[in-house]
């Protein structure tokens, strides 16, 4: 049995299966209502019930009951009980998201190419990173610099905070990260940060263009909006050099045949002769343009090294792509990576 949950101020309105939380139902369905801990800790989740009934999944502690305030309701603990009404802030763009520091466990490491290292974090248990799928946290180092990169998992799938870490020539957390990073080694961590995230309200299609790990933030936007039921056509370019650095590249097939609005080019500039490549060649934004000459009612979404968005921006623009429609992330390496590859980091 599901129940209605209506949130009027917003005209939201989504389903809760028995047993299901407000918070959980609300998130299932891509409404972002706002949380800290997602266990009756924090208070974060209080809102009002404005009509219907509700019972709490657990005892709540007192803490909690001290925050939420009286006549609060804890959505994260809230069990429907009928349809119900609900006031509530909800979470529609970054700046509504509390950005926090925390402190975090690394809980496992995988190699996915030759340089590219999978890192999944654990919070403490009581507390949960809300982020919106896209954003990015930065690490902050014990010498006082940070390093940013974007999280690849998507928001509902929050128990662990999944990030793509490179290996650049000179860059001296990647460094860190493949050669002396250990598992169960604790971190700290600020986020979630950026405005680079799935906007969930355009009617457009939607391109996404990711260069090598650019395609961390696409991967969480892409489960999210699985998660979601996200309808509107999705076409994801990942650019690298050569094979041996396309990642992920089964997931993503797999992806393209399981869910019928989404398609999947992968497109290597400098392919190796070993490679036998099939697929498309050059550069990633000149294959996009090649393929949708008018890019005038897309939404792009852009991540990769800064050469990559400069060179796609330009192209794009030239391609009837209103700036207004063009969301990107250029910041993929850190300030002495970046030094070491001559490039200067753009600001904004
Ligand atoms: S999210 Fe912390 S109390 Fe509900």
């Amino acid at each position: 049995m599901s129940f209605r949950v209506s949130v009027p101020a917003t005209g939201h309105e989504f389903s809760a299966d028995d047993g299901e939380s407000v918070l959980a139902a609300a998130l299932r369905s891509g409404i972002g209502l706002p949380y800290g801990c997602r266990n009756g800790a924090c208070g974060k989740c209080a809102g009002e019930l404005l009509s219907g009934e509700v019972r709490y999944a657990n005892e709540l502690r007192a803490a909690a009951l001290e925050q939420a305030g009286s006549g609060k309701t804890l959505f994260c603990q809230a069990l429907p009980l009928s349809d119900i009404e609900i006031r509530v802030r909800e979470i529609t763009a970054g700046r509504d998201i509390e950005v926090k520091t925390l402190p975090c466990r690394v809980e496992s490491m995988q190699l996915l190419t030759h340089d590219i290292m999978r890192l999944r974090l654990k919070l403490p248990e009581t507390e949960r990173l809300q982020f919106l799928a896209g954003q990015y946290i930065e690490f902050l180092l014990k010498d006082g610099k940070r390093r940013a990169f974007s999280i690849a998992n998507a928001p509902h799938d929050d128990a662990f905070i999944e990030l793509h870490i490179r290996h650049v020539p000179d860059g001296q957390f990647g460094d860190y990260v493949f050669d002396g990073m250990k598992v169960k080694e604790l971190l700290r961590i600020e986020g979630p940060l950026g405005s680079y995230y799935l906007r969930e309200d355009s009617p457009r299609p939607v391109i996404l263009v990711g260069g090598g790990t650019g395609f961390a933030p696409l991967k969480g936007m892409l489960e999210h909006a699985f998660h979601v039921g996200f309808e509107r056509p999705i076409h994801l370019f990942c650019g690298v050099r050569a094979y041996r650095d396309l990642y992920m590249d089964e997931l993503a097939s797999a992806w393209a045949k399981q869910h019928t609005n989404l398609v999947y080019t992968p497109v290597l500039s400098e392919p190796m002769k070993d490679d036998d490549w099939q697929g498309k060649t050059g550069y990633v934004h000149e294959a996009i343009v090649e393929q949708y000459p008018d890019l005038s009612g897309f939404d792009v979404y852009m991540s990769g090294p800064p050469p990559m968005i400069r060179a796609g921006m330009e192209v794009f623009y030239a391609h009837g792509l209103p700036q207004s429609q063009i969301y990107s992330d250029s910041f993929e390496y850190s300030d002495d990576a970046l030094k070491a590859m001559g490039i200067t980091k753009p600001s904004g």
